[in-house]
């Protein structure tokens, strides 16, 4: 998929903790090749291998806060400069800081690129609890799940070791904070991004399939 300019595109994927950005990121990168770059992913799989970024990002991952800029923006920006981000990526909170957005606004237009949209995904606070609360993982393959809006399908297994477990940061004390951090200090992306002309808001309290499709619309609106 390319832009308007027929460059290679890079997209945001904006909203809340539990707004659906993982669940949608997954489906969209399948159908538009986007390389899906969550950097919570990142942090879980270095935690995961017990690397010293991994043991860092955890003390700040547990307690619902961000881990700091600098780590975050120099992992992130080591990923796209790698082959396979060439052909264009779908960021999954990233970036979360006004400080991360310019970070990588620099790093595009110094390879002749920009992003060629921002999707915000808007959901409310009462539903974000709900679905947090909810929400399962498999520790084997990553795949997410809902207890009880997306349950795991037994007809269909998401893979050979299934594990299902509840991320530390879905406790409750952990939610309000992360809902907290991200009115302070993500919310101020969306003044950002519209400032750039570079927001577009999908109703995220609709199925995941109707959400896809919405986001899918945001996308070709931008693409050729
Ligand atoms: P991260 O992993 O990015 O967490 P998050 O942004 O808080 O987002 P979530 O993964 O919680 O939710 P989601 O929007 O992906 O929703 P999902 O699809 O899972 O970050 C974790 C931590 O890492 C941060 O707190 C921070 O410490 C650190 N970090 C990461 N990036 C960072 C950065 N850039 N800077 C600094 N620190 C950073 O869906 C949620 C649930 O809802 C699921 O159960 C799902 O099945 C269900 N669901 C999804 N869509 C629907 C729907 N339409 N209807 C009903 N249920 C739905």
């Amino acid at each position: 998929m390319s832009d308007t300019k027929g460059r290679t595109m890079y997209v945001i994927l904006l909203g809340p903790p539990g707004a659906g950005k993982g669940t949608q990121a997954v489906q969209t990168a399948e159908r538009t090749g986007l390389l899906h770059l969550s950097t919570g992913d990142m942090f879980r799989e270095n935690l995961r291998n017990g690397t010293e970024l991994g043991n860092l990002a955890k003390t700040y991952m547990d307690a619902g806060e961000l881990v700091p800029d600098d780590v975050t923006i120099g992992m992130l920006l080591e990923r796209i400069g790698r082959d396979d981000a060439r052909a264009g990526c779908l960021f999954d909170g990233f970036p979360r800081t006004v400080e991360q957005a310019r970070a990588l606004d620099e790093a595009l237009t110094a390879q002749g690129q920009e992003i060629a949209v921002t999707v915000l995904i808007d959901v409310s606070n009462e539903e974000i609890t709900r679905r947090l609360g909810g929400r399962v993982s498999c520790a084997t393959c990553g795949s997410v799940f809902h207890q009880v809006f997306n349950p795991p399908d037994a007809s269909k297994p998401c893979c050979d070791v299934i594990k299902l477990i509840q991320r530390d940061d879905d406790k409750p004390e952990a939610i309000a904070n992360r809902l907290q951090v991200y009115a302070d200090q993500t919310e101020p992306l969306v003044a950002y991004y519209t400032a750039a002309d570079k927001l577009s808001t999908v109703n995220g309290e609709q199925s995941p399939e109707a959400v896809g499709q919405d986001l899918l619309s945001a996308l070709e609106a931008v693409s050729n």
